[in-house]
């Protein structure tokens, strides 16, 4: 400031007290986020987009001048669940508005995506729809959306999205806690037949190693010490290498380990088709790399598996597990199923168990196929009779949950590293994960929050475990 001449500081004074009047008059966004953690790091983005534009985030409903719901569309009802949403919201904006207050409202995420402009119509309470592409323009779109305009923003332009996300602050970071999501990649070009991803999110885009290791060393900066690495098709991603060479995420995750402060690196979600060999060498070679694979292979019928186009078959799928498991012995399965695909016999089905009994998974998430308009799958005739859907996802469930309580169990009596990122819901108490993903409850003092400990484990039940500090 000494050099500014008399002008300039008046300048500067009339722009600082600008700045003193806009955080006063702060303005409060809600973000309600339905679906995958892609999502979860989006509503993150948005606000991050927003704090540079005096929004403020809140947890409060009724307190928001801006409320956004990033939607999802990857199973039925989603959309049914927004509007009956924005019903409510609607009420809550007529009561601000009897006060004189305002409430503006976005649709985001791949509800908007889908169904852009028929929102608007069908929800006239909402004023502005935008397609997870556009993000990094939310606070020139929620501008143009004040000036009265319905405003849908539905474009593909990802390469610029990528460009133009918001840095979170410091601040920002700490608020978030010790782990951390960041995006590598963003769209599909797999084309499973149930899937509406490679329409709600494009073709696939990868994030250049520059973007990806300037955001991971920031966020480690911060004090993140947990790194998940996300992409709808996550080990699809792939770039110009720091070496000159074509990278894929093996190489990548290699080059992500050198930074310091992190201590545990995880990616979410996979495709079997693209566990290439220098991804595999990361879960050998890198201890940093967490024993834990989330992998879905949706079917164990080689007939399904080709109907719902996944181009591998379940035995490429057990000799790729039995090549990871050579590279790390102690690595946890995880997988998405889907039961009831159309043309689904109970022979297919019997196929799939089978496949659960011999891969054997630590967790796993399970779906009744749900007919996603737009989608191959959806014009397909043989669809399912829902009360066969049922009884086949309670009986692949059962199977899971038992599967997950037995995993669980095994590690009664072990010690493990244990990563805190939570104060506890018990006095005295901080929750933690384990190297395979497993919540941790443990006694332990405030100090160790976001730090590494030896736990022994001394219980478990179907979704956690309970540790004692060494
Ligand atoms: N019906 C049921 N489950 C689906 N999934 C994706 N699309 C559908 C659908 N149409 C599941 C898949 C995917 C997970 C994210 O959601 O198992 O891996
Ligand atoms: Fe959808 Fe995953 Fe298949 Fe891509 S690979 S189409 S995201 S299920």
């Amino acid at each position: 400031m000494e050099n500014l001449n008399q002008e300039q500081a008046a300048v500067a004074q009339a722009q600082t007290s600008e700045n003193a009047e806009n955080k006063k008059a702060s303005r409060k966004v809600f973000v309600k986020t339905y679906g995958c953690q892609m999502n979860v790091y989006d509503s993150d983005r948005m606000t991050d987009a927003l704090s540079n534009d005096g929004y403020e985030s809140t947890d409060t409903l009724e307190d928001a001048d801006l409320v956004i719901l990033n939607t999802c569309h990857i199973r039925e009802k989603a959309a049914e669940k927004v509007y009956s949403e924005l019903g409510r919201i609607r009420k809550l904006k007529e009561e601000k508005a009897k006060d004189g207050k305002d409430m503006m409202v976005s649709v985001a995420g791949c509800v908007a995506q889908a169904e852009g402009g028929e929102i608007s119509r069908r929800a006239p309470v909402v004023d502005l729809v935008v397609g997870p592409q556009s993000y990094h323009r939310l606070p020139e779109l929620l501008k143009q959306a004040k000036e009265g305009q319905k405003v849908v923003e539905t474009e593909f332009d990802i390469e610029d999205k990528f460009k133009h996300l918001a840095t979170p602050s410091k601040e920002a970071v700490r608020k978030r806690g010790v782990t951390s999501f960041l995006t590598v990649q963003e769209g599909c070009d797999k084309f499973c037949t149930f899937c509406v991803v490679p329409y709600t999110r494009g073709a696939e885009v990868s994030r250049s190693v520059e973007q990806i290791v300037g955001e991971a060393k920031q966020l480690a900066a911060a004090g993140v010490r947990e790194l998940t690495l996300l992409g709808q098709n996550v080990n699809g991603w792939h770039g110009a290498g720091a070496d000159g060479r074509e990278w894929g995420l093996g190489e990548l995750l290699f080059e992500l380990a050198k930074i310091d402060g992190l201590t545990r690196l995880r990616y979410t979600t996979s495709h079997p088709r693209d566990m290439d060999d220098a991804l595999i060498a990361a879960h050998r070679d890198l201890d940093i790399l967490m024993p834990y694979l989330h992998l879905p292979v949706q079917s164990g019928s080689d007939a399904i598996l080709k109907a719902m186009n996944r181009k591998h078959t379940r035995d490429d799928y057990f000799r790729l597990i039995d090549r990871i498991r050579e590279a790390r012995s102690d690595i946890a399965m995880s997988g998405d199923f889907i039961v009831g695909f159309p043309g689904e016999t109970d022979q297919d089905f019997r196929d799939t168990m089978d496949l659960v009994e011999r891969v054997g998974y630590a967790s796993a998430f399970s779906f009744k196929y749900s007919p996603r308009p737009g989608t191959p799958g959806a014009l397909l005739e043989e669809q399912i009779e829902e009360n066969v859907k049922s009884d086949r996802l309670a009986e692949l469930q059962a199977l899971l949950a038992h599967q997950q309580q037995a995993f669980n169990a095994s590690l009664v009596n072990q010690r493990i590293e244990v990563l805190f990122e939570k104060m506890g819901r018990r006095e005295g108490q901080l929750a933690g994960r384990s190297p395979w993903l497993q919540p941790v409850h443990v006694n332990a003092p405030a100090e160790l929050y976001g730090e590494m400990a030896t736990v022994e484990i001394v219980g478990s039940s179907a979704n956690s475990l309970e540790g004692r500090l060494i």
